[in-house]
């Protein structure tokens, strides 16, 4: 991670009030058993009441797939059927985004899949910064749980909170970022697309460079 990468890290840490971090010792985080690790973490944190979203949960949406995968897709926030069910994309977005890893021939199992903020903001609305910052401790944990080599982001806020800017879709778009020393791959959220199908090309293309790195990684 470049020294830039890093101070831009621990400023977001900081501000979403980490105050320690630790690592672990060189083979035990082999010995734990992840899925059991995350199972209990969800349920800990399953009464959350650090940020106004909890008002609006039916459930937590903490994160689903492999956790022993080396790829992690990050979206925003649950959405409405997310919510009632309390899994990552389910509804018509994460119909498409099946699409589009079957298009990379990859799928669900493969990935594990989570959200900048675990609780659905009301109307689908964007979170806010109190929001996103009370929430990305659990992404955080999560991150040095499954220890993934490579990200996918899923939209513009996604991307904001994550890289700790402000810049455009476009602009995340055009190179591969890092988050926690991480290589960091920035496309469209698939309900953008669902929105405007003009975007599915450009989407296709940042899909294509993502499987080029996945592949080599694994
Ligand atoms: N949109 C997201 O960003 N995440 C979900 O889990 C569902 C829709």
């Amino acid at each position: 991670m470049s020294r830039r990468a890093l101070l831009q890290y621990l400023e977001l840490l900081k501000q979403s009030g980490i105050r320690q971090l630790y690592h672990e010792p060189a083979g035990a985080q082999a010995a734990l058993d992840k899925k059991a690790l995350l199972k209990s973490l969800a349920l800990k944190y399953s009464d959350c009441d650090k940020c106004p979203l909890a008002a609006g949960r039916l459930n937590l949406v903490y994160g689903e797939g492999n956790e022993n995968s080396i790829a992690m897709f990050i979206g925003e926030g649950p959405g409405d059927n997310e919510n009632k069910i309390g899994k990552p994309f389910v509804g018509a977005a994460g119909q498409l985004l099946d699409k589009m890893l079957a298009a990379i021939n990859i799928t669900r199992q493969d990935i594990y899949i989570t959200n900048i903020v675990k609780c659905r903001p009301p109307e689908n609305r964007n979170p806010s910064t109190e929001e996103r910052l009370a929430c990305l401790p659990y992404l955080v944990e999560q991150i040095q749980i499954i220890q993934p080599k490579i990200l996918f982001i899923m939209g513009l806020v996604a991307a904001q909170s994550l890289l700790g800017n402000t810049n455009t879709l476009t602009w995340h778009r055009q190179s591969c970022h890092e988050f926690m020393g991480i290589p960091a791959f920035v496309s469209y959220h698939p309900a953008a697309l669902l929105r405007n199908s003009n975007w599915k090309r450009p989407a296709w293309e940042d899909l294509q460079a993502f499987q080029k790195e996945y592949e080599k990684l694994l």
